[in-house]
């Protein structure tokens, strides 16, 4: 029994190619089939193409297929979301209030909020509760059109915490139908117990963390929050060397608060992705060109702390890439909606719904090593798609920013309720 999504619309992001990142003035260029059907055999998108050339046994009486009718409906690859936080405990709607007030993010960190906040929750929480919760915002997720995402640790800051974190997304890779990679985080911020003697922490993360992660197969990636206040570039090199010598490949944390150099220190070890990167310039850019590096912005977290938006228009123009990920975190980001970051990747980052739509998907996919798998409608990939309610057109997605719009998920070729 094969699925048969009949009567599509437009069938979105279209690649025959298969090309595993879309990069400059390419990202403006979406391939779509209108008045399309799509096929689907177990797992695998097997072909597509215009209605009138659809074979009429596999929708005849006689056969077992199933069909989906998706008249007035418009069908996208799922959206891959290659940065988020979403295992952690609680929330700070606190800090929320503080923001509001005036405190900037590095003054609530240095005061012992922020990460260190979620720390100390999430050291209180059990693993099974810590599952449940998780649970809650991938299940949200999907319902929100997301098939695959990057989850990572760094909320522990201690050997057992951060196993536990890794533990979680361990079991939701597991229990959902999500693709998940999954990244640790350990150099997320430096514990209290460490302010006076941050390198102690680092030797901590790449003795006692990196080695214990690795044993148990926990991480395909490693992250360090390279940033003023946070770790610096000689920090990062060390811990990026050593979790690259058990096979995980660096993607960090990179020029949120200030000019870092974690851009540069990220490409230096062929980092899959360097993300935020707000503070972008010329010098970055020209480093950026010469890599395998996919720069990722994270609109969300820029909208909710009000930072300057990092020059995504200026990097596609220079012929770079652009991912974009929700960074799905209690601090500075406490949503997965990638569609909303369509949207605000359009409004404040002068982002066309075709760039977006590249950027939330096939981009995205590659800033997390899976572009060969899921992120366009190509034939063999993985059928993880979105079929949405009836709208105009494609762009209506990004536009309608306050509407839900999804009508289904299949996800590995599945229908899932949502
Ligand atoms: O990606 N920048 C560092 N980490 C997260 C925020 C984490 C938090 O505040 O809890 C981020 O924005
Ligand atoms: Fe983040």
């Amino acid at each position: 029994m094969k699925t048969v999504i009949i009567n599509i619309k437009e069938l979105v992001q279209v690649d025959d190619k298969a090309r595993l990142l879309v990069k400059g003035k390419d990202m403006a260029k979406l391939g779509t089939i209108k008045d399309a059907y799509l096929i689907i055999n177990g797992e695998i998108i097997e072909d597509y193409g215009k209605m009138a050339d659809l074979p009429a046994k596999l929708i005849s009486k006689n056969s077992d297929n199933q069909i989906i009718d998706a008249t007035g409906k418009i069908v996208f690859p799922s959206f891959c979301d290659s940065h988020t936080h979403l295992v952690y405990a609680g929330s700070r709607e606190i800090e929320y209030s503080d923001k509001i007030r005036g405190l900037s993010y590095e003054e609530i960190a240095k005061r012992g909020g922020g990460i260190l906040n979620s720390a100390k929750l999430l050291h209180q929480t059990s693993e099974d509760e810590l599952y449940l919760q998780a649970l809650g915002r991938a299940n949200e997720i999907i319902s929100q059109g997301t098939g695959a995402v990057e989850i990572k640790s760094g909320y522990g800051l201690n050997a057992e915490d951060e196993i536990k974190i890794l533990r979680v997304i361990k079991r939701l890779k597991e229990t959902t139908a999500l693709l998940i990679k999954s990244t640790f985080l350990g150099a997320h911020a430096v514990p209290q117990e460490y302010k006076s003697n941050p390198d102690d922490y680092v030797d901590l993360i790449i003795n006692e963390m990196i080695p214990q992660v690795a044993a148990e197969d926990l991480a395909d990636y490693i992250d360090v929050f390279c940033d003023k206040g946070f770790f610096t570039v000689e920090q990062t090199d060390r811990i990026l060397l050593a979790g690259m010598k058990y096979g995980m490949r660096a993607k960090i944390h990179a020029n949120e608060l200030a000019k870092s150099g974690g851009i540069q220190v990220g490409v230096k070890y062929n980092a899959l992705s360097v993300d935020h990167i707000e503070y972008t310039e010329d010098e970055e850019i020209e480093v950026l060109l010469k890599s395998d590096t996919m720069p990722t912005i994270l609109p969300g977290a820029a909208f909710f702390l009000n930072m300057p938006f990092a020059p995504a228009r200026k990097m596609m123009d220079a012929g770079l890439p652009v991912a974009i990920a929700s960074d799905y975190n209690p601090g500075s980001s406490p949503t997965g909606n990638m569609k909303l970051m369509m949207s605000f990747a359009c409004v404040n980052y002068k982002m066309l719904p075709e760039e977006a739509i590249h950027a939330a998907t096939i981009n995205s996919a590659y800033a997390m090593g899976i572009s060969d798998l899921v992120g366009s409608i190509s034939k063999g990939k993985i059928a993880n798609l979105i079929i949405t309610e009836k709208i105009p057109s494609f762009s209506f997605l990004p536009y309608a920013y306050g509407s839900n719009l999804i009508n289904s998920v299949i996800l590995k070729g599945k229908e899932i309720a949502v």
